[in-house]
């Protein structure tokens, strides 16, 4: 009994200690080596700044309320970044979907984040990873019609 006991004290020793060394190695979040709550807000207002600046995209945003705009995007930037941060918005979906938005404004959109990255000093490092992220939620962002349109004459050539 005694030997079983030790076992097990000494399995969930071990245990806790590659705990330990995963959580070291996995090191500070993106959202805590950019700088974290401060710096992540920052950077949201400068986003919002740069869209009212940006001809492609300006007018998509020009009834909407500024701070609820920026809480719900600093919410999913945070989240998306690591932070133990709540998103409490609409899904990307559903909040996208009607609005038939194309690839040209998705790519204004991140062009004018990538801007506030560097009016924020972020490092390369963490504007690739960021930039990742952005990357991934395309699809559910770009209308898929203009992109299916945009690559049917291409799928009829192969078609026969
Ligand atoms: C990676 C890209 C994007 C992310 C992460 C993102 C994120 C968000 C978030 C979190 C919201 C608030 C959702 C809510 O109301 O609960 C939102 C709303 C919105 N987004 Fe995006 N968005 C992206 C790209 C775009 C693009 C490319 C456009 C068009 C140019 C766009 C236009 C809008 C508009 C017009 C709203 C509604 C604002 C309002 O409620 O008045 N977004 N987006």
């Amino acid at each position: 009994m005694k030997k079983l006991l030790n076992t097990v004290l000494s399995a969930s020793l071990l245990a806790a200690s590659f705990t330990a060394i995963a959580e070291e190695a996995k090191g500070p979040t993106l959202f805590e080596r950019i700088g974290g709550e401060p710096v992540a807000r920052e950077i949201v207002s400068d986003i919002w700044d740069n869209h009212g600046k940006n001809p492609i995209v300006k007018n998509r945003f020009q009834y909407s309320d500024p701070v609820y705009v920026k809480q719900k995007v600093y919410e999913i930037f945070a989240m998306a970044t690591g932070a133990n941060v709540e998103y409490t918005g609409q899904d990307m979906k559903t909040t996208h979907a009607a609005m038939n938005i194309s690839e040209t404004e998705f790519n204004a959109v991140v062009d004018d984040i990538m801007l506030a990255l560097d009016e924020n000093a972020i490092a390369q490092q963490e504007k690739n990873e960021i930039l990742a992220i952005l990357w991934s939620v395309r699809p559910d962002v770009v209308n898929s019609n203009v992109t299916t349109q945009a690559l049917a004459p291409a799928k009829a050539q192969h078609a026969h």
